[in-house]
């Protein structure tokens, strides 16, 4: 990789990464592509270059490709499960309508993609513990549906153009820079936010529903050294499974209560959440991941509370 677009730049994931990325590639050789509503600010305007980029508008995808000679993509634009579910027909035309554009462009361009997938791809007929690689794929959800055809896709476009498509399905990401918005396992980064501002936490799943969650650096870390490793060592290619932790809400709970004795909490179940989270895995198995291109994660619930409590509490109370 020497020039890379991110689209949806200025999302949870694009927000770290483009930064990420610059870091390592040059500031200059990383483009930030945004939508107009989502425009970058701070550090992320001011470090690089920034273009409006639909990922719809797959001119403006080519027209961004030809003027930074772009040889890989991240492809982060998407709705989360629950606000996919209110607008299934735009969760599907962002999801697969621009991932069909920006495969295109890939496929004349000789461009590498990587395109997120998800523990939303599973559905309640996949084995819910250690669930793994290869495994039934039926998910309820339009989310899930639009993820599990994002794998499919990337596979098609690798096995018939020989198009580099490479992803990871991400577990609940946990951050403190820009907030998820619409997941399911959007609870997992709320609750630190209550508990950084002293507030009490309303938690919107039931207690005992265990699902994957990941620290964002290990996040980032998993997307960029996939897309570095060798093609030659991997045998799968979209849809890596990848895990760091499991819990329910009452151990992330009492990881915080470690820090923050007087933390408090009460539970009402949001039933849409719920279902999505019923459906999906308690926990999934990443040994492909592992053998094929060395995965590890660095971060445990208890290192990433202590990570998240300190920088968060910078962050909102200076
Ligand atoms: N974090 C996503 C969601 O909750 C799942 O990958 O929608």
């Amino acid at each position: 990789m020497k020039n890379i677009l991110i689209i949806g730049a200025t999302g949870q994931i694009g927000s770290e990464l483009t930064m990420k990325l610059r870091s390592i590639y040059g500031n200059a050789h990383v483009v930030a592509g945004y939508i107009r509503g989502a425009e970058p600010k701070g550090e992320l305007l001011e470090s690089g270059p920034a273009e409006i980029c639909d990922v719809t508008d797959g001119d403006a995808i080519e027209r961004i490709v030809r003027r930074y000679r772009i040889d890989a993509i991240y492809n982060l634009a998407a709705l989360l499960s629950v606000v996919a579910e209110s607008k299934p027909l735009m969760a599907w035309h962002i999801g697969i309508d621009g991932l069909i554009k920006v495969l295109e462009v890939a496929r004349q361009h000789g461009c590498m993609v990587f395109t997120p997938s998800s523990i939303g791809s599973f559905g309640p007929e996949s084995p819910a513990d250690g669930t793994p690689q290869d495994t039934i794929q039926r998910p309820r959800t339009i989310y899930g549906v639009s993820k599990v055809t994002t794998e499919l896709l990337s596979d098609y476009y690798h096995r018939k153009y020989g198009t580099d498509t490479r992803s990871v399905r991400f577990p609940g990401l946990i951050s403190y820079k820009t907030p998820p918005g619409g997941g399911t396992t959007d609870y997992a980064c709320d609750i630190y936010y209550s508990a950084v501002r002293g507030e009490k936490f309303i938690c919107p799943i039931a207690a005992g529903t265990y699902m994957d969650m990941m620290y964002m650096p290990d996040a980032l870390n998993a997307a960029i050294n996939l897309m570095e490793v060798d093609h030659a060592r991997l045998k799968h290619y979209n849809g890596f499974n990848i895990a760091s932790m499991s819990f329910e809400p009452t151990q992330i709970f009492e990881a915080i209560r470690k820090y923050k004795p007087e933390f408090q909490m009460d539970f009402d179940v949001d039933p849409l959440k719920q279902a999505n989270a019923d459906s999906w895995p308690n926990s999934i198995d990443d040994t492909c991941a592992r053998e094929e291109w060395g995965w590890k994660p660095t971060f445990n619930l208890d290192s990433m509370t202590q990570d998240m409590l300190t920088r968060l509490s910078k962050r909102l109370l200076g």
